[in-house]
């Protein structure tokens, strides 16, 4: 797109089609609310929302605005954009609505990479102390941990994880038939994030409570792809990822914990009122001068989705997972990682490879605008842009490369 088309994409705000169409004809609905709400090209299929997800228009048009209004001091309110000083109380009340918990126990952060390294780093653990964990997490939610390991010498413990699994219940046993008698800390992701299984987390967390331990979610694939209340998950710190699932801006990430928690939490970036626990989660947005744009976009990436519904959001976009699944069980050459069970998966599926298939379909992928997790490994992972068609080139092609390469 060019610029210019570009900028009068984002002055003109489009409607968003009504429920009519959606109650008439869904299909007709998801694919003009693609079209007019989102700047992806009909060339471009989608599925790598698990990396990063696609901000809509909306979305872009709220940052472009702040920036703008910031440059020209033209709003009194603007007057001093800079939100690593600010306690950004109405925005965080809007994204608390959404993530089900209060205000006050929620910050901003600029990923989920940074509200997992400030918990990791924060939590005080006496020596010998263990964190135990799954073999399914990502880097930046074993990092921090591992740091702690080298520096303090706190074990970090991994357990794996039965995969595919039987039932959710597998997944919780797995983990807590491992707690020791040093396991201080449970460390896990809400949504796994290689397979995008999703972990029965209220589960897990009551029994590590029970035993008096602190639990840890990484949940940078949770909000936005699955419902959430994080008052109810029963974990003590939360990390999430908005800019993945919940059409923020990239450069966007939330650190929530239960208040007692919250309290017993060092900071690590650190400005005047780090040690003003009266302000509760605020402290952890006190990190220096950053871009409020950013949160505007995330705030208007609620507003969008609240606007169209979320149990719709969810209902479609797990709908398009699980034609997926379905497609992908029926390839004999596809060892599929998600199993027939609605609890386990939410927007993204999972499948291995042959090398032999993989990297043809790789290239043959790239070759064709399908946008995809690279790798043996391949997640399918769709939001409310992508198109049954966009699933069917997935396959299509898959089944082609399959042919050709004769596996
Ligand atoms: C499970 C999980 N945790 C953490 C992260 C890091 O997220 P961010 O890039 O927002 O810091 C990712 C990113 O893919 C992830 O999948």
């Amino acid at each position: 797109m060019r610029r210019r088309d570009l900028l009068s994409a984002l002055a003109v705000p489009a409607a968003l089609p009504t429920d009519t169409l959606f109650r008439k004809d869904a299909e007709r609905y998801w694919l003009q609310l693609r079209k007019e709400q989102f700047l992806l090209p009909d060339s471009r299929a989608f599925m790598n929302n698990g990396s990063l997800g696609v901000t809509p228009r909306p979305v872009l048009k709220a940052v472009e605005e702040y920036m703008e209004n910031a440059a020209a001091l033209t709003i009194p309110e603007y007057e001093y954009p800079r939100w690593g000083y600010e306690s950004l109380d109405s925005q965080r009340t809007i994204a608390a609505a959404f993530l089900g918990c209060r205000k006050e126990d929620l910050a901003f952060t600029h990923n989920a990479t940074e509200a997992l390294s400030t918990i990791a780093a924060g939590i005080d653990l006496k020596p010998g102390d263990e964190v135990l964990s799954t073999d399914q997490e990502h880097p930046s939610g074993r990092a921090g941990w591992l740091l702690k390991q080298a520096r303090y010498g706190n074990p970090f413990r991994e357990v794996p994880m039965p995969i595919p699994p039987a039932s959710p219940d597998a997944l919780a046993d797995a983990l807590l038939s491992a707690i020791g008698p040093r396991t201080r800390v449970l460390f896990f992701s809400g949504i796994l994030s290689a397979t995008g299984l999703v972990m029965p987390v209220r589960k897990i967390c009551d029994a590590a409570r029970a035993k008096g331990l602190i639990t840890v979610v990484d949940g940078a694939h949770v909000n936005g792809q699955i419902p959430l209340r994080l008052d109810e998950m029963g974990c003590d710190y939360y990390a999430g990822s908005p800019h993945k699932w919940m059409f923020a801006p990239a450069g966007s990430g939330i650190l929530y914990g239960r208040p007692e928690m919250l309290e017993r939490l060092w900071p690590s970036i650190v400005t005047g009122g780090w040690d003003r626990k009266q302000d509760h989660a605020e402290r952890f947005m006190k990190v220096g001068t950053n871009n409020r744009a950013i949160i505007e976009g995330m705030v208007a990436g609620i507003r969008f989705g609240n606007e169209i519904g979320w149990p719709r959001i969810y209902d479609r976009i797990h709908s398009l997972a699980r034609t997926a699944r379905a497609r992908a069980a029926a390839l004999p050459y596809v060892k599929l990682l998600t199993p027939d069970n609605d609890a386990l998966y939410g927007s993204l599926i999972s499948i291995d490879l042959d090398k032999k298939i993989a990297n043809p379909f790789m290239a043959e992928c790239e070759r064709r605008k399908i946008w995809i997790v690279r790798g043996t490994r391949i997640r399918v992972s769709s939001h409310i842009h992508t198109r049954p068609q966009d699933i069917d080139a997935f396959f299509g092609t898959l089944e082609e490369v399959a042919k050709k390469t004769g596996v």
